[in-house]
């Protein structure tokens, strides 16, 4: 019989929770820094990974900006996206949705059109290279002031047709969602779906106000859904998608160990849950590894896991006709293996 391991990797599946600059590999980064004559802080690929050990979401994004301030040129963003579409696809994701902070880059003088392009023409190469597929959704740092995000919604209105949705990430507590409503309300009514990082470190309050202010397609994580009951019915009923990472959330201690995470108490409250690796450069695993962390904590079935990969297509952005394509990929997966 087929270990869960290679039943894991062998699985259609798409990935939904995926930072580009979260990609961000040592070597990458050492290459990229040589051709830009930066210095990094550390002497080795070693080293870097040595220092990856987090106290908290705050404690890891100042080490993920800082990496993220090495990416310069439209080919940095090329590589990068590139090299992460490959290996994905090693692990038969077929479709992406990738997230990038353009906030982080133009703030340094980098042009919005520099990160757009190099993305961009990655995602068209690697497409036409093994068929994966890919969409741009652009996440606002909520860190930030709302005029800021504003102002990057007004950057991406050139680049409609390759973004479909806006994001919100960074620093969450003490960033409520309530704070980005009027830039969120303006990207609706400019035709962007809308996702947002909320009960990740943050409270189920802020799912709340994710949902009923920013009006969310998904909620990013959402793993603190379970504190209020008639939100886990309301998130349940309307089936919203929840884009859980759970070894984001073992390496940031928003858990203390992967079997206490609430992932299966979430697909038991009858929740569209779905599987992803967040910043897999940064938290020792891609999508494959997640998935595995969570079947190994829980003791899953060969059906849990079809059932994940499954949702993982259902919450997408794809068409109908393309989700109905993908999920028939998985029933085909299932009946062979399962
Ligand atoms: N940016 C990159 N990864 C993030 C995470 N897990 N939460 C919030 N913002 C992020
Ligand atoms: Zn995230």
């Amino acid at each position: 019989m087929m270990s869960m391991e290679d039943f894991i990797r062998g699985i259609p599946k798409a990935e939904l929770h995926l930072h580009i600059e979260g990609t961000f590999e040592p070597e990458l980064m050492f290459a990229i820094a040589g051709r830009n004559n930066i210095r990094l802080r550390h002497k080795s690929v070693e080293e870097i990974r040595a220092a990856y050990e987090f106290t908290s979401l705050q404690d890891f994004l100042d080490i993920y900006y800082e990496g993220a301030g090495i990416l310069t040129t439209e080919q940095d963003f090329y590589d990068l996206t590139l090299a992460y579409l490959r290996k994905a696809r090693s692990q038969n994701v077929l479709h992406s949705e990738i997230f990038c902070d353009p906030q982080t880059h133009t703030a340094r003088g980098v042009d919005f059109s520099t990160v757009m392009e190099g993305i961009h023409r990655a995602v068209t190469d690697a497409a036409e290279e093994s068929g994966i597929s890919a969409k741009l959704i652009i996440c606002f740092l909520r860190h930030l002031d709302e005029s800021a995000a504003m102002e990057t919604l007004e950057q991406a209105l050139a680049f409609k047709d390759r973004i479909i949705a806006v994001g919100l990430d960074s620093t969450e507590v003490g960033h409520p969602p309530s704070k980005f409503r009027r830039v969120f309300d303006r990207a609706r009514s400019e035709g962007f779906l809308t996702v947002a990082h909320a009960g990740e470190e943050g409270p189920a309050e802020y799912i709340r106000q994710a949902l009923d202010l920013l009006k969310v397609s998904r909620i990013d994580h959402g793993i603190h859904c379970l504190d209020d009951r008639a939100l886990t019915e309301e998130l349940a009923r309307r089936r919203i998608p929840l884009t859980v990472c759970p070894l984001s959330n073992l390496r940031l201690r928003v858990i203390d160990t992967m079997e206490s995470h609430p992932v299966r108490e979430m697909m038991r409250s009858g929740l569209m849950v779905t599987i992803n690796s967040d910043d897999p450069a940064y938290f020792g695993g891609y999508v494959n590894e997640n998935y595995l962390a969570v079947a190994t904590a829980f003791g899953m079935t060969k059906e849990d896991i079809g059932r994940l990969a499954k949702n993982s297509f259902t919450a997408s952005f794809l068409s109908r006709q393309e989700k109905d394509r993908m999920t028939a990929k998985v029933d085909e997966y299932m009946k062979q293996y399962g």
